[in-house]
């Protein structure tokens, strides 16, 4: 589909990711919904929106083992984690709807099938029908079906790179809580240098040092998300990792704007 673009937007910076209730970090979603207005006003370019879960989503999936391999799980939890997850589309899409983007959510759970973790059936028409009348179909990482293990989570992350194959889109926004890619932690490592872009030439090389970072955490999450794009064989594949938590930030990255780390994939993947 051409000129459309995915937005993801992870879950610490749509959430409180450290609350112990759900929380929405409204001061973020007012922003990311502000410059997508902007951008809306000055492209007739097609937008779908996925976010992750933070608070609405972890807790829950970890008090109901909702990721473990095994199929006796809590029927109730899984419920329970849909629901969350649907009060929290709500509370995205009222403030988006504030600033008149039609932001239009579309339940990831009652979408997307998995087997072993991995999605294996999906419903394309609410998303294809969204995009054709001119809405911003949102969805989310998710507890969803599974065909081995009853249920299962569904990342954001997988939802946006099955959604760029399926749909032949090659602009992929990841709106994060970190300013692009770093050679290691930025917060606790003085010789951290910035990662301006990664191509097929670098790759490699950028992935290995992410791997041997003693910060896991950090950079862990990150090879996991580049090494996803990287497999997904959609080429030209072009993504941009930046800092959502800035104003004005979402909205030079729709504009393909200089901001985080830039990544160009061409050749297909080796
Ligand atoms: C997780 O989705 C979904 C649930 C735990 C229900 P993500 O992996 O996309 O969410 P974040 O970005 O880590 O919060």
């Amino acid at each position: 589909m051409p000129r459309s673009k995915i937005l993801k937007i992870g879950g610490s910076v749509i959430t409180r990711k450290d609350a112990k209730t759900p929380t929405l970090n409204r001061k973020h979603v007012r922003q990311i919904a502000r410059d997508v207005a902007r951008w809306l006003k000055k492209s007739d370019g097609r937008l779908i929106v996925v976010s992750g879960a933070g608070s609405f989503g972890h807790p829950l999936a970890r008090a109901y083992q909702l990721n473990a391999p095994h199929a006796q799980k809590d029927a109730l939890g899984f419920v329970r984690t849909t629901a969350s997850m649907l009060n929290m589309a709500q509370q995205v899409a009222a403030i988006f709807h504030a600033q008149d983007v039609p932001l239009c959510p579309i339940a990831t759970s009652s979408v997307f099938t998995t087997a072993d973790g991995r999605i294996t059936a999906w419903h394309a028409t609410p998303i294809l029908h969204a995009l054709e009348t001119g809405l911003i179909p949102y969805l989310w990482g998710d507890a969803v079906f599974d065909l081995q293990h009853r249920y299962r989570i569904l990342s954001g992350d997988q939802v946006m790179t099955f959604l760029a194959l399926k749909l032949e889109i090659g602009e992929l926004l990841y709106g994060t809580d970190v300013d692009g890619v770093y050679t290691a932690d930025p917060h606790r490592d003085p010789q951290a240098a910035h990662v301006a872009e990664i191509n097929d030439a670098n790759y490699a090389q950028v992935r290995e040092l992410l791997g041997a970072s003693a910060h896991a955490d950090v950079t862990g999450g990150m090879r996991g998300k580049i090494e996803e794009l990287y497999r997904t064989p959609k080429r030209p594949l072009r993504a941009v990792i930046y800092d959502a938590t800035r104003p004005r930030n979402t909205y030079r990255a729709l504009r393909g704007k200089a901001v985080g780390t830039r990544l160009v994939f061409r050749a297909p993947p080796a």
